[in-house]
């Protein structure tokens, strides 16, 4: 049980790779709170996990209220926070830049990117009283090796590779560690708008451009966040990982 006594907080927990995150650190025996716009979704993680030990809330992460309350449900129910996943995310559909509209743009932003702003104005104070915490950005291999047809998203994805680092170093000595994950083209709810359409083509088409020779899966991200987010890596922060069977090389 690596993550024992630990309380651990994941947004974006109702599918895809906060949801494989959320189970595993379940299984480590973190007590864990999950966050998803979709509370239904989230809901059904929870009776999945079952027990005392799990609760779901709704919650935009764009939005400094909610984010305020869901830090403060981790308060109120468990009395401290250890460990932060900022997994939450969108994206435009693959689609020419120009063609993205200013809506989808402040969307983005707002969701990767405002997301990790908002979640440590509320979480790194507490972190700081308790003596130290991790924070583990879920960024992407878009931000270091763009597709053509997601130029916003791959943006977004840059800074969020950005804030990792930056935080790393401020918070250092605070005995907080911030890293980030950069998954390659996963299977989850949001590989359709990356492909642009799901087709056997397009999919076989991103197949090839990872060298492992498929997609990504939410236990390959669990199995990551686990390292990061339990003492095994307690040396490392900063660190931005792809997770991407050799896309990046
Ligand atoms: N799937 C991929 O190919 C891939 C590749 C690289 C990075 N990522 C990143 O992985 C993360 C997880 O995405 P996924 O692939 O598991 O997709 P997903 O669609 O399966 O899961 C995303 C979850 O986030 C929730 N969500 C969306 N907006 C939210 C908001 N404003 N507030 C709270 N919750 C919100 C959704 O309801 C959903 O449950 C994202 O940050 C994404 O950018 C995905």
């Amino acid at each position: 049980m690596k993550l024992k006594n630990k309380v651990a907080l994941v947004t974006g927990a109702g599918s895809g790779f906060g949801k494989g995150i959320a189970i595993n650190f379940a299984d480590e025996g973190a007590k864990v709170l999950l966050v998803d716009i979709n509370l239904q979704a989230a809901e059904m993680v929870a009776k999945e996990i079952g027990g005392e030990n799990v609760i779901a809330i709704t919650g935009d992460v764009s939005k400094n209220f909610d984010v305020e309350s869901m830090i403060n449900s981790s308060l109120k129910k468990w009395g401290k926070l250890d460990i932060l996943v900022n997994n939450a995310g969108t994206t435009h559909r693959n689609k020419p830049m120009t063609e993205v509209t200013e809506k989808e743009f402040d969307e983005i932003f707002g969701v990767n990117v405002k997301s990790i702003f908002l979640t440590a104005k509320y979480a790194v104070p507490l972190m700081k009283e308790n003596g130290g915490g991790v924070i583990l950005n879920v960024a992407s291999t878009a931000g270091i090796r763009p597709r053509p047809g997601l130029v916003w998203y791959n943006t977004s994805k840059g800074a969020v590779i950005t804030a990792t680092k930056s935080m790393a170093i401020e918070l250092a000595p605070y005995r907080i560690r911030v890293n980030a994950i950069n998954p390659v083209a996963g299977e989850t709810g949001m590989l359709h708008l990356f492909m642009g359409e799901d087709t056997p083509e397009k999919r076989s088409e991103f197949v090839s451009s990872i060298p492992w020779g498929r997609l990504s899966l939410p236990k390959d991200m669990a199995n990551a966040a686990l390292f990061f987010c339990s003492d095994d890596s307690e040396m490392v922060t900063g660190v931005c990982m792809e997770v991407d069977g050799g896309r990046c090389i």
